[in-house]
């Protein structure tokens, strides 16, 4: 079977981590958020993965094609001169989708879940029309694409990004489409969720797979950090041998085993250490992701935030209210930083005691 993942979109609202890297390429629980749906694909039998690129292609299918390798799958690079949007794509990998008359599956990039591909793959076949989506439940769902069926679930309408309240089922953007799709899809800048699943609603061709188990669109950073206690908490019930345990880890911990930690320190609930990483003494750290060859010193605390690759957080240091540092950021002892998003390379001595942009 064939895949496609859209790794287009500029990732804005994951900035500034995506100043340095594309968004399907940021590591979520120390992987690239894209290779944690490869994998799942990979199980269920996908040997050729497309990756609808517009944007720092070159990156991705450099650090890419070496993954590729390893897990022995194909992966092909379709470059958009141009944003295609959310469909566009689709009809520009046309020629790979169809090469079979077999269904493919068509995944958002920025999507966390305990992937259920071979159940919806059984769906799909089950019902016999063109397409399946994902739903999940939420509670904002004017964020997302809503989506309302009948009892024998069958979409009756897809509205994206709704002004007013219609359902609480959404799109979780996780797809399976057959090759006859290709005909609802031109070769423009389109939007699969406004042009093509409206239509195939009205036409009774589109089906809603629900979803049991945790989902999150990991593409800002609020999301990144709950769908991180979610993604910590499966592996709790699911593979708990792959959590840390030691002296001061409390709750659900993820340490690259490469990273050090100090004496005296508390780490967790909800976290994860990446590659590289040093922890100095007596810090104290709870939901928060700490990319690779980070450093957080002495005495820190740090309370819901994303610290960016090779950063160094100094002494007696205090950050909270889901503040992010991009690449290589120096924060100097003492500072207090609450919601702060600092760009890359930045030097900060003075506290930011509101949430803004430090540029
Ligand atoms: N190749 C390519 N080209 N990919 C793109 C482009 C493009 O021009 N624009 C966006 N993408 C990719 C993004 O990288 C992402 O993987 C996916 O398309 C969806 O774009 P987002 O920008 O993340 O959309 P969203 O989160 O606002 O909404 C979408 O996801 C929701 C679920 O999280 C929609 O599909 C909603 O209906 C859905 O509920
Ligand atoms: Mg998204």
């Amino acid at each position: 079977m064939r895949a496609l993942i859209l790794v287009g979109g500029y990732g804005t609202r994951l900035r500034p981590l995506t100043l340095s890297r594309p968004k399907p390429l940021v590591e979520f629980a120390n992987k690239p958020i894209l290779l944690h749906q490869v994998e799942a694909l990979v199980k269920v039998g996908v040997t050729e993965v497309i990756l609808a690129v517009s944007y720092r292609a070159d990156q991705m299918e450099q650090e890419l094609s070496e993954e590729a390798k390893k897990l022995g799958v194909t992966m092909i690079f379709s470059h958009e001169a141009e944003p295609l949007g959310t469909a566009g794509p689709i009809a520009l990998a046309g020629e790979h989708l169809r090469k079979s008359d077999k269904p493919f599956f068509v995944l958002n990039s920025d999507i966390i879940c305990d992937f259920p591909f071979k159940k919806l793959i059984d769906f799909h076949k089950s019902h016999g029309k063109e397409g399946t989506i994902v739903v999940t439940k939420v509670e904002e769902p004017s964020k997302y694409g809503v989506v309302v069926y009948d009892d024998n679930k069958c979409i009756q309408s897809f509205v994206e990004k709704p002004q007013e309240f219609i359902s609480n089922k959404i799109n979780a953007g996780l797809y399976v489409l057959n090759p006859s799709v290709l005909n609802r899809i031109e070769l423009r800048p389109t939007s699969i969720e406004k042009e093509v699943f409206p239509n195939m609603a009205l036409d009774n061709e589109l089906f809603a797979f629900e979803l049991g188990g945790f989902w999150m669109d990991v593409g800002q950073p609020k999301d990144f950090l709950i769908g991180m206690c979610m993604y910590l908490k499966h592996l709790r019930t699911n593979e708990p041998d792959r959590l840390y345990d030691g002296p001061g880890v409390v709750g659900n911990v993820l340490v690259d085993p490469t990273a050090k930690i100090g004496k005296s320190c508390q780490i967790g609930p909800n976290v994860t250490i990446g590659p590289g990483v040093t922890i100095k003494d007596g810090v104290c750290i709870k939901r928060t992701t700490v990319l690779r060859d980070a450093t957080i010193h002495s005495s820190t605390w740090l309370e819901s935030c994303i610290i960016g690759w090779r950063c160094s957080v100094g002494r007696w240091v205090r950050m909270e209210g889901i503040t992010v540092l991009g690449e290589d950021v120096i924060v100097k002892d003492e500072t207090y930083i609450n919601g702060g998003q600092v760009l890359p390379h930045k030097n900060i001595g003075d506290s930011v005691r509101t949430p803004q942009i430090i540029m």
